[in-house]
């Protein structure tokens, strides 16, 4: 088949430029031929916000934002969300093949033995203010983790990446679970081996004295949808982060605590907890029309609204639409539910949204399920962080093992000054200041 290409004519010169394209794209370097200048070292793009920029090739999740599509290795996320568990999904994430029995059987054994959290991490977390954010806890005790298993900083063999993928998968829940009690003051819960991994979850954060948890199964399967659907979203804000620290060959303990750093922002995962704190301040479902007139006055966002790649329905947020009504049958039903289906319904039908190709992401019921839970909207964004691990991580070994990549470094666009004179301290004056 004959390589497509694309020709660029310099008006300054007429000179022309063909560049070979590849899967919609041209090669960012190719540009450099081009000269904007005697003094030039060749074109770059400016794209503030990665826009429009391609940062790597993958082969793990893959989204049609036009048509609501999401796929994790060429799997519908509906597929997986209605047949497999989260750690099986994870397992897929991370080799690119769903698992053998024996595979899965080996998998969830080694995560299981490896969510106890060294005794002295224990101690550091007693060392949190009571009223600590629990995403604040949990970067910082992720980053922790790096002082503990110093061979993390081995990335180039396989078998210690591995041992360490374990370990974060392990953890995670761990150490989530403590930022939860911490919070309540109340004694921290050892893993239970016997136990699956959101059931392991569920017996950390609300055992009290019985010898043995028992975990409400619609309650775990609900955790274990929620966990499916949160695990890759291929290059968000977190992700990004992720690869960009762990492309300075930085440990993956350490990765990963700027990777859940970026997800707390409320512009991305922190957005769940801003849906709860937004639905609060609307109050009742007759309010919901005039706060929708305030968006669009300019004051503020919906939150849970809009995304970046998805201009149709999420498809994560049907699913959790439907996990919902699961849960309400255990929990009773969250009066925010109605608030949060009136405010659909109005920016549904509601110009400035249908223009804008604004709909609900997977935030904006989330954090209604896991009010419903139990859960008070700080520990939100960590319920997210959980299965995003697993994300964070395939998409880490991705790029270690990618021979094209190398160090993250954009370029920038200098607009300051150019070269000055110095003037010394004492003849300073404020008056030459702008
Ligand atoms: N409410 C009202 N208007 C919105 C919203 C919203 N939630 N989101 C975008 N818009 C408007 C913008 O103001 C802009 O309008 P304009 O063209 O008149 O200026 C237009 O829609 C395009 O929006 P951008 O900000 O350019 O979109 P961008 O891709 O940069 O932002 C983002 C995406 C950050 C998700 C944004 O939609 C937002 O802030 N949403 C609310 C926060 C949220 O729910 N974040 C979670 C995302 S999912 C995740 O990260 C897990």
């Amino acid at each position: 088949m004959k390589e497509r290409t694309i020709k660029i004519v310099d008006d300054a010169n007429g000179l022309s430029y063909t560049l070979p394209v590849e899967n919609g794209t041209i090669r960012a370097m190719d540009l450099r031929q081009i000269k904007t200048g005697p003094d030039d070292f060749g074109l770059m793009t400016y794209d503030p916000a990665f826009t429009n920029t391609a940062s790597c090739r993958s082969a793990i999740t893959y989204i049609d934002g036009e048509r609501g599509i999401l796929q994790y290795r060429g799997y519908p996320i509906e597929t997986l969300a209605e047949h497999c568990t989260f750690l099986e999904v994870a397992y897929l994430l991370i080799f690119g093949e769903l698992p053998t029995q024996s595979e899965l059987n080996t998998w969830v054994f080694d995560i299981t033995h490896h969510t106890m959290l060294h005794e002295t991490v224990k101690k550091f977390m007693e060392g949190f203010r009571y009223n600590a954010h629990p995403m604040g806890m949990l970067v910082s005790t992720i980053a922790a983790l790096s002082t503990i298993y110093p061979e993390s900083k081995n990335i180039f063999d396989a078998a210690t990446r591995k041992h360490q993928l374990l370990r974060l998968i392990g953890k995670m829940p761990t150490i989530a679970a403590y930022t939860y009690r911490h919070q309540l003051g109340l004694p921290y819960v050892y893993p239970d081996n016997d136990l699956s991994y959101t059931e392991n979850f569920m017996n950390m954060l609300w055992k009290m004295v019985e010898p043995k948890y028992q975990a409400n199964s619609v309650m775990a399967r609900a955790l274990d949808i929620l966990f499916i659907l949160h695990a890759d979203h291929e290059q968000n804000c977190s992700t990004n982060t992720m690869r960009c620290v762990g492309s300075a060959q930085t440990d993956p303990f350490l990765s990963t605590a700027a990777a859940a750093a970026a997800l707390a922002g409320p512009l991305h995962g922190g957005a769940n907890e801003a849906v709860l704190t937004m639905l609060d301040e609307i109050g009742s479902k007759d309010k919901v029309p005039a706060y929708v007139k305030k968006i669009k006055e300019g004051h503020g966002k919906l939150m849970g609204f809009g995304h970046r790649v998805y201009k149709n329905y999420d498809p994560r947020a049907k699913i959790i639409k439907w996990t919902a009504e699961q849960v309400f049958e255990i929990t009773g039903r969250n009066a925010k539910l109605d608030i949060a289906l009136e405010l659909e319904r109005i920016a549904l039908q509601d110009e400035y949204f249908i223009q804008r190709k604004l709909y609900p992401n997977v935030d904006f019921y989330s954090g209604i399920i896991y009010q419903a839970m139990g859960f008070k909207p700080e520990m939100f964004t960590v319920l997210f962080a959980i299965p995003r691990t697993a994300g964070w991580l395939a998409q880490w070994q991705e790029m270690i093992t990618d021979p094209e990549q190398k160090i993250s470094r954009p370029r920038q666009v200098y607009v300051g000054e150019n070269m000055r004179q110095f003037v010394p301290l004492a003849e300073r004056g404020t008056a030459v200041r702008r």
